[in-house]
């Protein structure tokens, strides 16, 4: 080996998959700079999205990735997110997903099914530590919650670097709903709100999380993230909010690093 290769350890590359409603996304993901090597490779989620029926697609997504040049090892192991509370590789919630995954051990699920290791987290907690890591959050001490507006209201709370998992900021209940029934871009879109009607829900939400855990910095992550300009130029808070920078492959890179640091081949 020589002197330069001592210095630089090789970051292999990781395979990273986010599970979504709509969509079963994948990627090979270059640790070192937080981004994908090659092309994103997508599917639509099977509906019903039963646990067997995703596992079949992720198999297919893995495959795929896998047969590319740049793949890693074919026993690497494999990080997956899940829009759902995930506790010991249990799922645990299922606000937007089939009923039926409540209770499955997704990590045996998907390792049994590919045949390598596989560890799932929470959608939006790999958004937060891709950004906390590569993107807008980088840098940042303190306090820095990410949130995630798509079909539902992903968070993910960080503090100094480090992920406090399964914050579930989505689910609060603001004036008698539960917030992300009303603040979601899905509801955005299903309730035919302009952006300034729609401004006025997100900043009855944000100002209620700034009032709860002071942050340093708000990221605003999901589809929506792209529309940014429309919407947080009218939120008045005192914590500085700023899109997220990965935009749609945050999950993937989070779901990568998370697995990549669990095995000690990132730190
Ligand atoms: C779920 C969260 C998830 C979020 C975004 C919510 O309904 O409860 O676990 O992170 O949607 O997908």
């Amino acid at each position: 080996m020589s002197k330069k290769d001592e210095k630089s350890p090789k970051h292999e590359p990781m395979i990273g998959i986010d599970i979504g409603g709509t969509g079963i996304k994948g990627g090979i993901v270059d640790l070192k700079k937080g981004k994908l090597i090659g092309d994103r490779f997508r599917v639509p989620t099977p509906q019903p999205a039963t646990p067997d029926a995703v596992a079949d697609v992720v198999a297919k997504v893995v495959e795929e990735l896998s047969s590319r040049d740049d793949a890693p090892s074919p026993s690497s192991p494999v990080g997956v997110t899940f829009p759902g509370i995930i506790q010991h590789g249990i799922v645990l919630s299922a606000a937007n997903v089939d009923k039926s995954w409540l209770n499955t051990d997704i990590d045996a699920l998907l390792t049994k099914r590919l045949g390598r290791p596989v560890e799932v987290i929470n959608d939006a907690d790999a958004a937060g530590l891709a950004e906390a890591r590569y993107g807008a959050g980088k840098g940042v001490d303190g306090t820095v919650m990410v949130i995630t507006l798509g079909t539902g209201i992903g968070s993910a709370f960080i503090f100094n670097g480090q992920l406090v998992p399964n914050a579930e900021l989505g689910h609060l209940e603001i004036d008698g709903f539960d917030a992300e029934s009303k603040a979601s871009a899905v509801a955005r879109e299903r309730d035919g709100l302009s952006w300034e009607e729609y401004s006025v829900l997100l900043q009855r939400y944000f100002s209620h999380v700034e009032f709860l855990f002071s942050p340093e910095l708000f990221i605003v992550g999901g589809g929506i993230s792209k529309r940014a300009d429309e919407y947080l130029p009218r939120l008045d808070l005192r914590t500085k909010i700023v899109p997220a920078e990965l935009k749609n492959e945050a999950g993937i890179v989070g779901a990568a690093l998370e697995i990549a640091v669990h095995h000690n081949i990132a730190k």
